[in-house]
């Protein structure tokens, strides 16, 4: 009975020691020479205590084991805490060579990429228009991508050159416009919505062309459509996001999936060097054209009951006119200092 109190009080002294020696030692060696002197399975301090337990009466051993436990942990994990110190003062202990006076780096500040940017404004825009946005896969098959919009394998959009090819029958889609058919499939007319997403080529990396880049895809489906709302609505889009002063020219052109088809062209009322208003140059923003029958049909929409239309256009072509960027290279490349010019709302 006498002995019992005795041990547990000796472990708790053992570890008030042990805790000043763990603060004071103060390089990685000494905490080590302390973690092996305490806790050293042989000779450790621990050990030799509990190598006694055999001189105490049988139902007092649980609680010196027990305290001993404790101890031990308690030990351990102040152990731990000192090395975790020791390692990261030795960055302080360099520290010598810091110069405090040095102005605080600024924190990141995230912001849209310029492209994301006009997307989300063309979106805005057209959502004044009734357009909702809808989503398609990057990776498509041959379907989506060509036969259901009236584009044979063997047409020169499907050509290997141009596209590129995933294994397994799929491929980067080349434009939005597949997503044009996905929508037709799961919804019936009325449809009115915009679908803007990463498309790919194979195409050179230049000023004027990127492999990846990104359209903006609009159909509009219903009873009654004729290439009067086409133009309507294209217009008064130009007007909405350019200014009214904007004038739009539609040439005759020509797509699979469209009859008839247009280039869109605009003109923009612009300020020159000197402040003056003026007008720009024709600048082409986007095809479009009256959905072709055989698309509505193979996407499962009464071709004789509806009608359509459609158009593409490339967010980032619009950004370089808004922005006056010189290159889509600009785009891609990830430099900060670029990038960081569009952070501001
Ligand atoms: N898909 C065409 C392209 O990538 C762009 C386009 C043209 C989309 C006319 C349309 C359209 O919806 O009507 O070049």
């Amino acid at each position: 009975m006498s002995q019992t109190p005795t041990l547990v009080e000796e472990l708790q002294r053992l570890e008030k020691d042990a805790l000043q020696e763990v603060e004071r030692s103060d390089t990685p060696e000494s905490l080590e020479e302390v973690r092996i002197s305490f806790l050293g399975r042989k000779d450790g301090r621990i050990s030799g205590i509990l190598r006694r337990l055999g001189s105490l009466d049988p139902e007092e051993r649980p609680r010196v084991g027990q305290t001993a436990n404790q101890v031990k942990a308690r030990l351990q994990s102040a152990l731990d805490r000192r090395r975790e110190q020791l390692e990261q003062g030795s960055g302080e202990a360099q520290g010598a060579q810091w110069d405090l006076t040095l102005p605080a780096r600024r924190s990141w500040v995230g912001g849209r990429h310029p492209v994301t940017r006009v997307v989300d404004e063309l979106v805005a825009i057209f959502g004044t228009l009734g357009f909702t946005r809808a989503r398609g896969p990057e990776a498509e098959t041959e379907w989506y991508n060509f036969e259901a919009l009236n584009t044979p394998l063997d047409h020169p959009a499907a050509d290997e050159q141009d596209t590129l090819y995933l294994k397994g029958g799929h491929l980067l889609r080349s434009h939005t416009s597949p997503v044009q058919v996905r929508v037709m499939e799961n919804h019936q007319p009325p449809i009115r919505v915009l679908a803007p997403g990463m498309v790919y080529r194979r195409d050179s990396y230049d000023a004027t062309h990127t492999p990846g880049f990104a359209q903006l895809e609009g159909l509009v489906v219903d009873e009654g459509i004729t290439f009067v709302d086409l133009k309507a609505t294209l217009a008064e889009f130009a007007r909405l996001y350019w200014g009214p002063g904007t004038r739009v020219r539609f040439r005759p052109s020509f797509f699979p999936f469209t009859e008839p088809s247009a280039e869109v062209d605009v003109k923009r009322v612009v300020r020159d060097s000197e402040g003056e208003l003026r007008e720009s140059d024709w600048l082409e923003i986007m095809g479009a054209g009256m959905v072709d029958p055989a698309v509505l049909d193979a996407a499962g929409i009464d071709s004789e009951r509806y009608t359509g239309f459609a158009f593409g256009m490339g967010p980032g072509r619009i950004g370089l006119l808004k922005y006056g960027i010189p290159d889509l290279r600009l785009y891609l490349d990830n430099d900060v200092r670029f990038l960081q010019q569009f952070t501001q709302p």
